[in-house]
């Protein structure tokens, strides 16, 4: 009696009984909806002998109700036909939960911060202020116009400092005119469009939603569920979560492990074309601000120990694909861009993973820092951090994979050589656009 109990007990905590330790969250996989999380691969830490002591951070804005496009496109269609459906959810299982559930999205709000969103940026700045006490107040701090970035920018300011009325909140405008001179260069650039992507990772999406579909329609044959209802459903998780703190959607009996590791996957196709390797203009949209970046950092004196800017979801995988980090094709010794990112089939080895690049309030920061360090020349030494994780550049030759002052400077360079020429590479129709990012220099 009492072994059994413990058999069935152990039997219940395995999933699929295979008896093997097995921890899935899905939270930690949903692209660009994904919550704030950190999940650092390498010591965050100073390395030894070292303290950082200028640092700059270009941040995504924090959660937000919905993203348009996704809520037009995926999700108002999913419930919409949800309240429209006769068909009945009790005892369907794990969609039992559809008979009694309310969408937490109206369209007043779709874009706006929400309070967990206002709580994480809040909490990034707190986080900023322990990781470098001796970091004086910043006199400024960057945001692109839009709410999200603005408030998001708010709530990180008053986290950060004691003083607020000290930081000055500096709006950038997000207008296509400002050429590469914004923290939205995007917007100024006519050969980048937000629609590069969806046809190569609507190919996956008809991959890995089939059979998810097949088992839903056979719980529920009323609903007719479709490839873009389950999206939805996905998105939901993640959407839900930042407003309401949890979601049913989210269920690891709703959706299997592989399943939303199939939805990250189709966003990472979409990323990966839209503003990653896949997009030959990807590297020229992100290298202004690594450009201007570098430019602060390698300066004898700055204005600020600390230079924070807010944007949106497009910039952060550019400045990636400047740097060259989470390069699909780095140590093989081969550039074969798109068979790193197959449409019939996830590439799980791949280190090109949105959730790691673009989740809410994504940051990515570079730090200048004075080395003593056991084997190491002392001197200056500079390296980048993804949400806390230390990515080496193809620079690295320093303490903590690090690179050293001269090494830094040719890197720049280099991506210089290869990156730069915004106005020639984009073609923009204003006669006034600009190669540079100069909302620092002010
Ligand atoms: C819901 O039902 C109404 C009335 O039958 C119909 O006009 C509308 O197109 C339906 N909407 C969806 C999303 O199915
Ligand atoms: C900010 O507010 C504090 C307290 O109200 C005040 O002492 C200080 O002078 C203000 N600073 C500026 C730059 O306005
Ligand atoms: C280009 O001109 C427009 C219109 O006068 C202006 O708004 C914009 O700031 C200018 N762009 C740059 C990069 O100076
Ligand atoms: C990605 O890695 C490959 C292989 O090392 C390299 O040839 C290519 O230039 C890298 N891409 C970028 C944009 O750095
Ligand atoms: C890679 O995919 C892009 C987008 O589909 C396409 O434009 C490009 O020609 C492909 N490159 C190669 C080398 O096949
Ligand atoms: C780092 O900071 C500590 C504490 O302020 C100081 O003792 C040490 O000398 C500094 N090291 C370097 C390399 O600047
Ligand atoms: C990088 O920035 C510096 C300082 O603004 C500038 O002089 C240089 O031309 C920029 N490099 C490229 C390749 O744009
Ligand atoms: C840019 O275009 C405007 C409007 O066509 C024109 O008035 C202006 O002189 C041009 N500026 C330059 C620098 O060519």
């Amino acid at each position: 009696m009492f072994i059994a109990a413990i058999l069935s007990l152990a039997l219940a905590n395995a999933a699929g009984a295979s008896g093997v330790k097995y921890h899935f969250d899905p939270l930690h996989h949903l692209a660009g909806i994904a919550p704030t999380f950190e999940d650092p691969q390498l010591d965050p830490a100073a390395p030894q002998g070292c303290n950082v002591t200028r640092a700059t951070y270009l941040v995504r804005h924090a959660a937000i109700y919905a993203n348009d496009f996704d809520y037009e496109e995926y999700i108002e269609p999913f419930t919409d036909k949800l309240s429209n459906t006769t068909a009945r959810w009790r005892g369907a299982g794990p969609l039992d939960f559809l008979s009694t559930w309310q969408s937490p999205i109206s369209d007043e709000e779709l874009e706006d911060l929400t309070t967990v969103g206002r709580l994480e940026s809040y909490k990034l700045g707190v986080n900023v202020h322990l990781r470098y006490p001796t970091f004086k107040a910043p006199k400024k701090v960057w945001t692109s116009t839009a709410e999200r970035t603005e408030l998001s920018a708010k709530a990180f300011i008053e986290g950060l400092v004691t003083q607020t009325n000290e930081t000055q909140r500096v709006s950038v405008s997000e207008d296509e005119s400002e050429g590469a001179d914004s923290l939205t260069p995007y917007e100024g650039c006519p050969k980048y469009s937000s629609s590069y992507g969806s046809e190569q990772s609507s190919k996956f999406r008809d991959v890995y939603t089939k059979p998810i579909i097949e088992r839903f329609n056979q719980l529920q044959p009323g609903f007719h569920f479709t490839a873009k209802d389950i999206v939805g459903m996905q998105q939901l998780c993640g959407y839900e979560t930042v407003i309401r703190g949890s979601s049913p959607f989210c269920s690891l009996e709703l959706f299997l492990p592989d399943e939303w590791l199939g939805f990250e996957y189709m966003n990472d196709i979409m990323y990966f074309y839209n503003t990653g390797y896949g997009n030959e203009i990807s590297g020229t949209i992100g290298f202004p601000w690594l450009n201007a970046s570098a430019s602060l950092l390698l300066a004898d004196e700055a204005d600020q120990e600390l230079y924070v800017s807010f944007t949106h979801r497009e910039l952060p995988p550019t400045v990636a694909v400047a740097m060259g980090i989470f390069n699909n094709s780095a140590f093989t010794g081969a550039n074969h861009i798109n068979e790193t990112m197959p449409l019939n089939k996830p590439n799980h080895g791949r280190v090109w993973k949105s959730s790691n690049i673009l989740p809410f309030l994504s940051n990515f920061a570079i730090e200048k820092m004075e080395c003593e360090s056991y084997g190491f020349d002392s001197g200056d030494y500079f390296r980048v951090l993804v949400n806390s994780s230390p990515q080496p550049l193809e620079c690295a030759d320093g303490p903590g994979e690090s690179c050293s002052e001269n090494a830094f400077e040719q890197f720049i360079q280099a991506r210089g050589e290869e990156f730069s020429g915004f106005t020639e590479k984009c073609q923009p129709d204003y006669n006034n656009s600009t190669d540079l990012l100069t909302i620092y220099n002010m």
